[in-house]
């Protein structure tokens, strides 16, 4: 088959991989985009692109025959998940002996499932983190970039102390306080314009119409609207959906040599392709990076990968718990998709939490509170690639680190409000914490180790890594705003001192 070159190639179209993108595109350097998963602009027969939490279809999963969704059970009962035809949906959970990791499929990645969920780590954190890392020129240039490209806004304070939607997170907000807590508002890249338009019945229903994890038809402004909008407005560059990489080589010339698998709806490969290239921009996520650069060195194509490729993954600390209010704290039926508040307990040494106040839209008075707690979890583990695919070594006892961690600040909470947790989100009465799923899977990669200071993959020239895999493992908040401004950071490095003629 011939092989299509371009000067440069991006795998992935999620965070990282779209800043390389647009900057590469406005830089005059003509580039093409990977994705392995479709692009979402055509509505369904029900008129609408994506399906919601409460119906989901065959729209919702990466090629499943049920939705995975993260709250198996509600009451006991199997009512969450709904049999689906297998598709490639917009969400994929990709299991690993004891962990699974949420990821985005499609133009744009994570930011078409995600909960929009826009922070800025905390300065001290992020130094700690990345030791190497000019964190004044971070904060004084690539965060306020990053924020700025990505349409981050904040909730009108009045609007949310008025609106029956938010009481989920008005009455949450009581129990910290209650238990000395601070609270904080959380900015998002959920347009809350749209939203009041929502709640006044002048729009059509979006976040408080129960859609996040399958896709938002409105009001989120995903990378298809910010990054990759702009990236294709340069002229310079060309998207090919359905298309995943799978192997990477170097060419006597010096130039990079793709293999890539193009498949159809029911998920056969149709098409194998061959892709040539200058430079190669690494974007497919935490996961998806560090398949691709373990798959090539045990296939003998990138033998002088450093040591650490692979290694220095974590979870975020992520752990979601629920806790059950008495009759009279009702948290309301109608509840915003979207979280826009946390209970910030990160500067308490002894065990720091970050823990949002997460929605449960079911349409019906439920009086849970739910929380997905960001703790500050230390364990690191490792992935590999052998026949069986991708593994990674993480351990039960490494999540019990972060559900101690969140049970240690819940504990508290329940105490100060005489309240228990719920038994029933978790699919069995002894699961009240959800410690071995993550939507933020971080490493494989790291800035620093895997790579040069600027996410150049070390062995190599003009391979680079500009995804959630540069992150070790933690980063105490949501991480998308840090993935994007670090690659921010990379382009803004290479474009001067790697691409000049
Ligand atoms: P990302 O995962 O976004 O993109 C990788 C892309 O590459 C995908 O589209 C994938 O299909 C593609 N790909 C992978 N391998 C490939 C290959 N070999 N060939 C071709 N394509 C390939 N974060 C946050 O800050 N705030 C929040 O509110 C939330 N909420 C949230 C909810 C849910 C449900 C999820 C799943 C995640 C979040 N997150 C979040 C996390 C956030 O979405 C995540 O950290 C980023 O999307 C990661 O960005 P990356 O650029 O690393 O890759």
């Amino acid at each position: 088959a011939a092989v299509e070159s371009a000067p440069a190639i991006v795998v992935g179209s999620g965070y990282g991989a779209s800043v390389a993108a647009l900057r590469l595109g406005q830089a005059g350097i003509r580039t093409l985009v990977l994705e392995m998963g479709r692009l979402w602009n055509t509505a369904g027969p029900d008129g609408k692109v994506f399906c919601n939490t409460a119906n989901p279809d065959q729209r919702s999963m990466w090629f499943r025959t049920r939705t995975e969704a993260p709250l198996a059970t509600f009451l006991w009962l199997d009512v969450v998940n709904k049999d689906v035809s297998p598709y490639p949906g917009v969400l994929d959970r990709v299991h690993f002996d004891h962990m699974s990791v949420f990821v985005g499929r499609g133009v744009g990645g994570g930011s078409l499932v995600n909960g929009s969920m826009a922070v800025t780590p905390l300065q001290s954190y992020f130094a700690e983190q990345f030791p190497t890392v000019d964190t004044a020129e971070m904060y004084g240039t690539y965060f306020p970039r990053a924020r700025a490209m990505l349409g981050v806004n904040t909730i009108d304070p009045a609007w949310f102390e008025s609106t029956e939607w938010y009481k989920f997170t008005r009455v949450s907000r009581k129990h910290a306080q209650n238990t000395g807590l601070k609270t904080t508002f959380v900015p998002s890249v959920y347009d809350f314009g749209y939203m009041q338009r929502e709640a006044a019945g002048t729009a059509t229903k979006s976040a408080l119409g129960q859609e996040v994890i399958y896709g938002n038809n409105f009001g989120k402004k995903s990378l298809d609207k910010t990054y990759l909008a702009s990236a294709l407005g340069t002229g310079n560059v060309t998207i090919h959906t359905m298309e995943k990489v799978t192997g990477i080589s170097r060419a006597g010339d010096g130039s990079w040599v793709l293999s890539a698998e193009r498949i159809d709806y029911s998920g056969a490969v149709v098409e194998t392709k061959q892709y040539s290239c200058t430079y190669l921009f690494l974007g497919g996520g935490s996961l998806g990076t560090s398949e691709l650069l373990l798959r090539s060195r045990q296939s003998g194509t990138l033998p002088a990968l450093d040591a650490s490729v692979g290694a220095g993954w974590g979870p975020n600390g992520n752990t979601m718990l629920g806790r059950a209010n008495h009759l009279w704290d009702t948290v309301g039926a109608n509840q915003s998709t979207m979280p826009v508040m946390g209970i910030d307990d990160w500067a308490n040494t002894d065990n720091p939490v970050f823990a949002e106040i997460a929605p449960l839209p079911t349409g019906l008075e439920h009086w849970v509170s739910l929380y997905l707690a960001i703790t500050k979890n230390p364990q690191r583990a490792r992935f590999s690639y052998g026949s069986g695919g991708l593994s990674l070594d993480w351990s039960g006892a490494q999540s019990a680190v972060s559900s101690g961690m969140a049970k240690k600040l819940f504990d508290r909470i329940n105490s100060a409000n005489s309240t228990i947790y719920r038994y029933d989100l978790f699919g069995s009465p002894s699961r009240v914490f959800a410690d071995d799923f993550t939507y933020h899977p971080l490493g494989g990669c790291v800035l620093g180790k895997a790579t040069d200071n600027y996410g150049r993959v070390k062995g190599y020239s003009r391979l680079y890594v500009t995804d959630g895999s540069l992150i070790p493992g933690n980063i105490g908040v949501n991480p998308f705003v840090t993935i994007t401004a670090l690659a921010e950071r990379t382009m803004a490095r290479v474009l001067v001192e790697d691409t000049a003629p």
